[in-house]
Parts: structure tokens; sequence; C-alpha cells
């Protein structure tokens, strides 16, 4: 992954490029990176924050031959790989709120956005778009994201090596792909839920159909999110947005 590669000084989405380059029949594995996004998307049509030179705003394309079905399980392999390559660079003891978003001390230092375009219920690609507050420094977190938001810079108190840092997730992102493919969702599962810092708390998940509350048990093996509520009954979100209680 990564060995197709196209940097940008700026751009509006990385996810916009990729689509255009899928479109056009690039390869699975290819990479685009920018500087800086002038219109950086996160989940739930929000805006993400992409400075410029701080970050790694970036954009993978994936094409498994899978059905549509399967793209919530890419999204958490993705996190995984993002959350093992930051610890294994960083040394920051990072953690994956469900399904994706990571968290250092409870604020998000990085977000992923994994968008599917599929045929016949099939994927035709994916592209899993990665954003991750390397060097950002306190100034340059806007006011509505100071308290809910980080950077690896602010968390260990040096500069993160992006380069490093990109070479790193590819390298994961290509190793659990890989191991996905042979074995299925159950070993991703397990490595998602040894990086979890959802399972076992008390939530609320805002859903399309209501809110749910109760506690985080697991993960169900398409990569929904197991919660027991209050009457011992056992539902699993498929998506939302999540809430530790209490906080
Ligand atoms: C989230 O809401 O948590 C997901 C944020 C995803 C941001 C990344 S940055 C690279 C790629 N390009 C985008 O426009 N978004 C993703």
């Amino acid at each position: 992954f990564g060995r197709t590669l196209k940097l940008m000084d700026v751009t509006t989405s990385t996810q916009e490029e990729v689509r255009l380059l899928a479109e056009h029949g690039a390869s699975e594995g290819t990479l685009v990176i920018a500087e800086e996004q002038t219109i950086g998307r996160g989940r739930q049509g929000r805006k993400w924050h992409s400075p410029a030179g701080k970050g790694i705003w970036m954009s993978l394309l994936l094409r498994p031959q899978l059905p549509l079905s399967a793209a919530p399980q890419l999204t958490l392999l993705t996190a995984v790989a993002v959350c093992r390559a930051v610890r294994a660079v960083t040394g920051i003891g990072v953690g994956i709120k469900w399904p994706n978003d990571l968290l250092v001390r409870g604020r998000k230092i990085c977000g992923i956005l994994l968008e599917s375009v599929g045929e016949d219920e099939m994927i035709r690609y994916c592209i899993a778009g990665i954003g991750i507050d390397a060097n950002l420094e306190p100034d340059d977190l806007p006011p509505e994201l100071a308290s809910i938001a980080t950077s690896l810079q602010i968390e260990s108190g040096r500069k993160v090596d992006r380069a490093v840092l990109i070479g790193a997730v590819m390298t994961e992102m290509e190793k659990l792909y890989g191991l996905y493919m042979e074995e299925g969702f159950a070993p991703i599962g397990h490595l998602w839920e040894a990086l979890s810092v959802t399972t076992g708390q008390h939530i609320t998940v805002k859903t399309a159909q209501g809110e749910v509350s109760g506690r985080a048990v697991g993960l169900e093996e398409r990569g929904g999110l197991l919660v027991m509520q209050e009457d011992d009954s056992l539902t699993t979100i498929f998506s939302g947005e999540v809430h530790f209680d209490g906080c």
C-alpha cells in the first residue's frame, strides 16, 4: 500500500482525489496525501479541520471483492491499523472509541472516514480517509475543538516525523488487510477489542432510530457495538455517535 502515491500541496479533500483516480482504474493501495485540505470532510457531514503542514491528511484506495455489508469491518480494521502504528511510532497510549475515533485522554487525535462505492450489493471500491492531528499546536485548534481534540505533538511534547508515521500506517494496513482476507474478521475484532476504550463503559448512542443507553459489552461479528441496556436486553448498534455517560 502507498507504492502508488500522489502528494499534493493543497486539495479540497483527498477523498475526492482518490475517487477520481478510482474511477479511472487506479489500483488497490493507491494513496493520496495532501499538506492541506480546503474542504476536509468528517463523518456525518461534518467538516474536518485540515491546516497546512500540520497533520496527516490522506486517503487510501481499497478494492476488496466483498459485499457492501463488509464495509463497517473495514472501518474497524483501519482504526486498528492507525492505532497500532501511532502507538509503535510515538509510544502514546491511544485507544479506539467505537467505531473508529482514536482518543488520547478522552480527546480525539484521529478520525477515519471510510466511503464505499458499490454495484449489485458488492464493493466496487472503498476510500479509507485518515486524518491524524500530528503536529498541531494548541493555537492551531479552533475554539470549538480545543476541549475535544488534541494532537500527537501536544500529547508527547515533540514533533512527529509524518513520513515515518505514514509508512507505519501503510505497513499495518497491508498486514491487517491480508489477515482479514485470509482469516475473516475474527482476528481483527480481537485486536480492536484489545485497543477499545469503549468496551465496559456506560454509554449513550444517538442513532437515526433514537437514543440507546447502556453498557458497551463488546463487538459483534459484523462490526456492530453490543450494548446491554438497563433491562438486560442486548442490542446491536451499527451507526451513531457514542457518548460516554458522566463525561
Ligand atoms: C471523522 O469525522 O472523524 C472522520 C475524519 C476523516 C478526515 C480525513 S482527512 C483525509 C480524508 N479526506 C477528507 O476529506 N476526510 C478524510
